[in-house]
């Protein structure tokens, strides 16, 4: 195939319960359609096989409204990104197959892109100063990252969860709190009339001790804070059925803030270590405003912050064609052995130098 010269760029995004298509070109975003899938909510949580086949009914939907959105016609793609992992198998391989399908039709090049790597690259369709040298706290559903990125490709790994992941700890707790799903968004809106500090709820591995030769400097942990939580939940239920509707907020709100404290600390640590002080955000927990809020505060000087709007910070197409576009430029493209693989090794990983 012959070198890829530039023009609209197709994105598909089918990792987890939004399906989404989008259209890039030279990094800007030309449009976005995301479909999500509510039938999840009264389930609590994401269903994997629903979840697939209700891609499988709205992918052909959705990047035509794209397309439409973009004022495009198919013939005027001249290339188009997949999801192909981290995320639902079965999700997964709809995104996949369909753009290797659409690919062939067109006779353009078709590449495999990494979910969290799309997070990082998000950002860059609003901000286009948004370029390494940064650290980056992605902080989705399924994952938190903490990353030092020196060129785009080029990643280090500073730290990760040990266990659940932030947005996984929201959507818990909320749930055991009696709110809905996802649980962030419910427990950020019920956190603003709460007081935070009337409960006490740990800081996991938040030690002054550690060093960074220690993976508990960098690392995270919210599934004992998540039991910590449930303990709280359940002693103040006992004490009769009014007691919780009345703590709702204030539990929320200390919750929230150890998370916050955590999230915004371990980040300035890479700050201070790596000597970078431009800060950038992705994932859905990214949509937090006391999160923006407290990592601004704690930045405070002339680094930068750089945080997506919430349609870019949650799962969404225009990323993904984004990271395409850039790396098809660089003259990469996938086969069409590529598969969905729901547990893909972040692309570009150095490992760290401090442990
Ligand atoms: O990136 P994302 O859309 O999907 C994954 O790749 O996982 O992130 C979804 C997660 C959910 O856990 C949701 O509760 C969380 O992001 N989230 C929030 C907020 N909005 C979404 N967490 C805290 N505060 C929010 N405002
Ligand atoms: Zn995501």
């Amino acid at each position: 195939m012959n070198a890829w010269t530039g023009g609209p760029v197709l994105g598909v995004e089918t990792s987890c319960d939004e399906t989404s298509a989008a259209i890039v070109e030279d990094g800007r975003l030309r449009s976005l359609v995301i479909a999500s899938q509510d039938a999840h909510a009264v389930f609590g949580g994401v269903v994997p096989e629903i979840a697939a086949r209700a891609h499988l009914r709205t992918l052909d939907a959705v990047t035509r409204a794209a397309l439409e959105q973009a004022g495009l016609g198919a013939d005027d793609v001249t290339g188009i990104g997949v999801t192909r992992g981290p995320g639902l198998i079965g999700s997964l391989l709809i995104g996949v197959n369909w753009t290797k399908g659409l690919s062939l039709t067109l006779g353009v090049p078709l590449l495999g892109v990494h979910h969290m790597e799309a997070h990082l690259f998000a950002n860059s369709l609003e901000h286009p100063e948004a370029t390494p040298p940064f650290v980056a706290l992605l902080v989705s559903g399924g994952h938190t990252l903490l990353l030092f990125a020196s060129e785009w490709g080029r990643y280090e790994l500073l730290g990760q969860t040990r266990d659940d992941a932030a947005g996984e700890a929201f959507d818990k707790v909320a749930r055991r709190l009696g709110l809905g799903y996802p649980g962030g968004p419910e427990i950020e809106r019920a956190a603003e009339s709460g007081t935070g500090g009337r409960y006490s709820l740990p800081r996991p591995l938040l030690s002054r001790r550690h060093t960074p030769s220690d993976s508990a400097f960098f690392d995270f942990s919210f599934s004992g804070l998540k039991t910590a939580a449930a303990l709280l939940i359940e002693e103040i239920e006992r004490q009769g059925e009014k007691a919780l509707e009345q703590a709702v907020p204030d539990v929320a709100a200390e919750f929230q803030a150890a998370v916050i404290e955590v999230l915004v600390a371990k980040t300035m640590r890479a700050v201070e270590l790596k000597e970078c002080d431009r800060v950038l955000l992705g994932g859905g927990v990214a949509c937090n405003t006391a999160l923006r809020s407290a990592m601004a505060d704690a930045l405070d000087g002339p680094g930068a912050l750089f945080a997506p709007e919430p349609r870019l910070a949650t799962d969404n197409a225009g990323m993904v064609a984004r990271v395409a576009e850039y790396r098809l430029r660089n003259g990469e493209r996938s086969g069409m052995e590529m598969s969905a693989d729901a547990g893909l090794a972040f692309p570009g990983l150095r490992a760290p130098a401090y442990h």
